[in-house]
């Protein structure tokens, strides 16, 4: 069966190359949407990052503090939130999904607004999911998710492997290892995704399937104090 075609434009949109801005703008007027639609699509990432999070993690959960960066609607928490999550805050760049998360069972807290040194090495662990991508969050704020957490602590991250990410999803994995190899944080998960969510487009689609690919990635913060070289 097809996807709607208003779905279809809507999704299309927010995947077009626009300035972030305009992106985030988009964003602003897909929240009262954005749920039924990513349900048409078929949208996995959420399901898929909080079950490897969750598996990755060593329980007890529910005292864990987890930040979830870009987190919408609030669809990541409350798949964590399912898993025995329980202290869960989210920050994003567009108001309208975060003020319609936060209002229900397992939907993360908005993170108050402190001052940034407050905040290092404070989260047990960070998600950042269906955001790293082309237009949308630059791998530029690795070191940044790395410092809110505390050494030992867990990252998950996605991105996709639809043609027009190809080149975004590269410089990722080029930031991801480097991080690796000076040291900072050790990969526990790359798992490529052959179903991810539908594709808006033929020319979108991985392998020909209708499907779009993607990967989660699991990284856990090396316990020692990560020294800057230079
Ligand atoms: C596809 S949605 C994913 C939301 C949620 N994580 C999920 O999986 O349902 C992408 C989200 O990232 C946010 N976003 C994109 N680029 C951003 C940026 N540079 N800074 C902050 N938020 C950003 C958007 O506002 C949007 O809510």
């Amino acid at each position: 069966m097809g996807l709607p075609a208003a779905v279809r434009d809507r999704v299309a949109a927010v995947h077009r190359g626009s300035a972030l801005p305009d992106r985030l703008r988009l964003y602003d007027g897909w929240a009262a949407r954005y749920e039924q639609d990513v349900a048409a699509l078929e949208y996995r990432a959420p399901h898929l990052a909080a079950a490897s999070l969750a598996f990755a993690f060593p329980a007890p959960h529910a005292e864990a503090r987890l930040l979830d960066v870009a987190c919408g609607t609030g669809l990541v928490a409350r798949e964590l939130h399912r898993r025995g999550f329980r202290c869960l805050h989210g920050v994003d760049g567009s108001a309208p999904p975060l003020s319609r998360a936060g209002t229900g069972r397992g939907e993360p807290r908005r993170v108050p607004p402190v001052t940034p040194c407050v905040l290092a090495e404070h989260y047990d662990a960070v998600t950042l999911v269906g955001a790293l991508g082309e237009g949308q969050v630059p791998s530029t704020v690795l070191p940044e998710l790395l410092r809110v957490t505390r050494p030992g602590g867990f990252l998950c991250l996605t991105t996709r492997s639809n043609p027009s990410n190809l080149r975004y999803k590269a410089e990722l994995e080029a930031a991801l290892g480097q991080l690796e190899r000076s040291g900072a944080w050790q990969k526990l998960l790359a798992q490529e995704v052959e179903y991810w969510e539908r594709a808006v487009t033929e020319e979108e689609s991985t392998q020909g399937n209708g499907y779009i690919s993607g990967v989660v990635y699991i990284y856990q913060k090396c316990p020692v104090p990560h020294l800057e070289e230079g």
